[in-house]
């Protein structure tokens, strides 16, 4: 079985979102994929992911409710084989933390190579619908080119 691991800085707006999706797309399509996310920072440990992005995911048919933020682990890069960043400075902490196998989302879905913009500081619910999108999009297009969906 492969593993995928999505990473933002908390663990609470992005990367619960991509690790929704992607389990979404796993159990419709019987694909056998172990889907996990984790932040770069300890600061939300233990918490739900944040009002905005349970909202998006209900939205569109995705339970994220009952994830809760975790820490990246060194071990995770020997556990997993994709970890996949959601913007370039959480790819560079995972580089400086050891981890080997990372991927940036932004590089999937036609998007060039830019970073899923943090959502934590808006002020409005459309920032949100925007980041569900883009990262709904690259997450399709990371596990086809990927070949972990054919
Ligand atoms: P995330 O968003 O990395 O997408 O989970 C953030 C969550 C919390 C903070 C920053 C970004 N924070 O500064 O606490």
């Amino acid at each position: 079985m492969k593993s995928i691991l999505f990473v933002c800085l908390g663990n609470i707006c992005r990367s619960p979102i991509a690790h929704g999706i992607a389990n979404k797309i796993a159990r419709k399509n019987d694909l056998l994929l172990h889907i996990d996310s984790a932040g770069t920072s300890k600061w939300h440990i233990g918490e739900a992911p944040c009002e905005n992005s349970v909202k998006i995911a209900k939205m569109n048919d995705i339970d994220i409710s009952d994830l809760k933020a975790r820490t990246i682990h060194p071990k995770d890069s020997e556990i997993f084989n994709y970890i996949v960043a959601m913007d370039k400075q959480n790819k560079n902490d995972l580089i400086s933390l050891g981890c080997e196998n990372v991927f940036l989302l932004g590089d999937y879905g036609g998007f060039g190579g830019v970073d899923v913009p943090d959502p934590y500081h808006f002020q409005t619910f459309s920032g949100f619908e925007k980041v569900y999108n883009m990262i709904d999009v690259c997450v399709r297009d990371f596990l086809k080119k990927e070949k972990l969906w054919c």
